[in-house]
């Protein structure tokens, strides 16, 4: 099938990528000209693991292509991925200018009957308005308009496209959801479903799928929160509700917050389309308020144990992506962290295995960058882990204890066991346990 990608971003280049695995001819296109002419270089401008070898594949074998020139991309296709961004505006609600001048983009250049395929994360009723924009231009109904929800994690997203647990496929009509189930018959030989409905009840599923997890993450944070307060320890408890199949246990880990590109917008947009539709959702403001104090913990405990001597010192964070696995600071918990600590005098010293880019962006000469885990920790008098990296998780603990000033570590991600901190002379703090205090 000849298919179009328009949005070449962290969506965008997987899904155009998987589908030109699987024998489709795709063109990515994308305004963003530096970006093009890197793909053209064969250079990927994420970070995304097992993303490289397939674009190069791909690529070679002339399947793959990236331009800048929508419009005859758009004419040569007979289905049409959007996927944009879609990032919160000043209101908290989906900013959907790029998905609209998509639209009338393809408005303009419809030649035939096409599919267009809504893969941004939009609020419900956008397929409506993407439509009718491009029945305005085109004056034409030779197209139909699908919602098809992309519910890869980063990270691990080549897997979760090629291998999704399901495909959520919003089509108007039989022959739009055949066309879709063509496309994805492929990636779901395990029998994982394609669930078709209709297009509002596709597009709600996506931000129903975040928001559900966001309120596991700020549950598990809030109930950790107690335990701290109660003397109880979050992992026993977490590994005590977690047999009960009726909660199970993903998604339950306590941390410093949620971060990324998708739950803090996404819970942002549903909470704005539910009220400016009459309904004030309840959970999600409980949610965003529990995610948006627990950023601030880590901070909080680090300046109780230095008081007023955290002025001057410097502290080294291991991890500032909003996780492992992906270069992606969007959000990020280590943003508020580093800023706060920034706030308070400290001197900060960051590390991260691939995000180091994005942090120069964000945090210029404000702190200092290490060159790896260890060289990090020189002349620092406590150690912040941030984000969950596997090579922070079984780390040289002597070489920690003689590197840093002082054998404080602050645990965001509950890495470390305490009873081992212990043995080993730290002074340890974690989320929803209790610490551990050195002498
Ligand atoms: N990142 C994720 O893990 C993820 C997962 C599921 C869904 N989503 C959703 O998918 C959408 C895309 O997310 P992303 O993370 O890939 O975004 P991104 O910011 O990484 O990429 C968006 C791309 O769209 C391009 N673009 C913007 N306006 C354009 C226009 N008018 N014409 C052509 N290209 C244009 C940008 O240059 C950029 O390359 C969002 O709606 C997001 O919520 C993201």
């Amino acid at each position: 099938m000849n298919i179009c990608v328009i949005g070449v971003g962290y969506v965008g280049l997987v899904a155009g990528t998987c589908l030109a695995e699987s024998g489709n001819d795709v063109v990515c296109a994308d305004i963003d000209a530096a970006k093009i002419a890197m793909l053209n270089a064969n250079q990927i401008p994420i970070y995304e693991p097992g993303l490289e070898e397939l674009i190069e594949r791909n690529a070679k074998e002339g399947r793959l292509r990236f331009t800048t020139d929508l419009d005859s991309s758009i004419r040569d296709a007979e289905v049409i991925f959007i996927a944009v961004g879609t990032p919160p505006a000043r209101d908290g609600s989906a900013d959907l200018s790029a998905v609209f001048e998509v639209a009338q983009r393809i408005g303009k250049n419809l030649n035939g009957y096409k599919v267009v395929v809504d893969k941004s994360t939009v609020p419900t009723g956008t397929g409506d308005r993407v439509e009718a924009i491009i029945k305005a231009e085109s004056k034409s109904s030779n197209f139909e308009v699908v919602s098809n929800p992309e519910f890869m994690k980063e990270g691990a997203a080549v897997e979760d496209f090629m291998k999704p647990d399901r495909v959520v496929i919003g089509a108007p009509s039989d022959m739009a959801y055949e066309i879709m189930r063509r496309i994805y018959e492929p990636y779901v030989r395990t029998e994982n479903p394609i669930i078709r409905m209709d297009r509002r009840s596709a597009e709600m599923t996506k931000y129903v799928a975040n928001s559900m997890l966001a309120v596991k993450i700020s549950f598990i944070n809030e109930m950790a929160n107690i335990c701290e307060k109660v003397g109880a320890d979050i992992d026993a408890v977490r590994r005590g509700i977690g047999f009960d199949r009726r909660i199970g246990f993903q998604f339950l880990f306590p941390g410093v917050g949620y971060g990324g590109s998708c739950f803090p917008k996404d819970v942002d947009a549903l909470v704005r389309s539910a009220s400016q539709n009459g309904y004030e959702p309840k959970i999600l403001a409980a949610v965003q308020e529990v995610n948006q104090s627990q950023k601030r913990i880590m901070v909080d405990k680090i300046r109780e144990h230095y008081g007023k001597r955290l002025s001057g010192l410097h502290i080294a964070i291991w991890g500032l992506s909003f996780k492992p696995k992906t270069d992606d600071m969007r959000e990020a918990p280590a943003i508020e962290i580093v800023n706060g600590l920034l706030d308070l005098g400290a001197r900060v010293r960051v590390y991260d295995p691939v995000a180091m880019e994005p942090a120069r962006k964000i945090f210029g000469n404000r702190v200092e960058y290490g060159d790896n885990p260890y060289q990090t920790l020189e002349q620092c008098s406590g150690l912040v882990i941030v984000t969950e990296w596997n090579e922070f998780r079984r780390p040289n603990y002597q070489r920690i204890r003689q590197l840093l000033l002082e054998p404080v570590i602050f645990d965001g991600r509950n890495i470390y066991e305490p009873h081992d901190m212990e043995k080993l002379g730290f002074t340890y703090y974690s989320v929803g346990r209790q610490p551990v205090k050195k002498g």
